[in-house]
């Protein structure tokens, strides 16, 4: 029997699904709260953003798999035993629903869809010129297992897709670039730019002030990586002096997004709450349960996270 430690972030509520998932496979598992006691008796850990120290408590951790397509909850805690693998998720169906949502916030951007829903409100028939998108440029950093699925999408709708990431990927089937000197020249030269980086040191902070402002004036910001990567305050300064026409955000520093929050009041920033793609165990349980058997048998499991990397 193999016991899961699980943890869903503050709110467990999924446990029974994932649970039932999991025994429509493998029958030998169970699963219980990462913050039940008896979670020290787990040898797996199934986790989105776990308490910090916790995971340091099971002695008996073999393998830790992150909820999700990213790992950088995980760094957060630096009690994380260095030895216990880590484990992301890749799968190509969240890659697809992300590359949707890319798509839906971008022509919907392109095509004036807040401004026609605006006008809309006061019974106005009233159009805009088309903006001419057929090769248009489009900047993506980050063609990783979900960068490299949304440029193949956007290339299919005639955008011209330069994708950029820190090392030389290969067989991508759109123009690639690499090194902070190209980063430069994409973020001067393109008028759309979408992140979808990891979150590791070197893409902390990554969008900044001077970056939004070499951005050419109207540029649009879209942002499915994670809200560390920006300095959310310089991007509202941007979209608010109309140096950006807009930004579409799905993750942002603090989430959920503080009431409180500048974000709400600019209507050309759109917000999403951490939904573009979403993990789903249906398509992720085999995945997982691969790794745990492969870690029982002293194998290296699937889909392994470099800790110097970060990703
Ligand atoms: C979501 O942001 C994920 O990492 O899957």
């Amino acid at each position: 029997m193999t016991l899961i430690a699980f943890h869903d972030g503050d709110d467990n509520s999924s446990l029974d699904v994932w649970h039932n998932c999991a025994l429509k496979i493998e029958k030998n598992m169970s699963f219980v709260s990462l913050t039940d006691k008896q979670a020290e008796k787990a040898e797996v850990a199934l986790v989105w953003n776990p308490p910090k120290g916790r995971l340091a408590e099971l002695k008996k951790l073999k393998l830790i798999c992150s909820l999700g397509q990213g790992v950088d909850h995980l760094w957060k805690d630096i009690s994380l035993p260095a030895s216990i693998p880590i484990m992301r998720l890749i799968d190509p169906f969240m890659s697809h629903a992300l590359s949707q949502w890319v798509i839906a916030v971008l022509l919907d951007f392109l095509r004036d869809g807040s401004f026609y829903r605006s006008k809309r409100e006061k019974r106005e028939f009233y159009k805009l010129s088309q903006r001419d998108t057929f090769g248009m440029d489009v900047a993506v950093y980050g063609v990783g297992a979900i960068g490299s699925v949304v440029a193949n999408t956007l290339k299919n709708l005639e955008f011209r897709v330069t994708g950029w990431s820190q090392t030389q990927k290969p067989h991508l089937l759109f123009e690639q670039e690499t090194g902070k000197s190209a980063f430069q020249k994409l973020i001067k030269s393109n008028l759309i730019h979408i992140c979808l980086l990891p979150l590791t040191k070197s893409t902390k902070s990554l969008f900044t002030k001077d970056i939004f402002m070499q951005m050419p004036k109207g540029a649009y910001f879209i942002n499915a990586g994670r809200g560390e990567q920006v300095d959310e305050m310089a991007l509202l300064d941007a979209v608010r002096t109309g140096h950006l026409s807009g930004a579409a955000l799905d993750v942002f520093c603090e989430e959920p997004l503080p009431k409180t929050h500048p974000f709400w009041d600019e209507k050309k920033i759109s917000i999403w709450p951490h939904v573009a793609a979403q993990t789903n165990p249906e398509t992720v349980i085999r995945q997982i349960i691969d790794s745990i058997q492969a870690v029982k048998l002293g194998r290296r499991p699937i889909n392994i996270v470099d800790p110097i990397r970060q990703y």
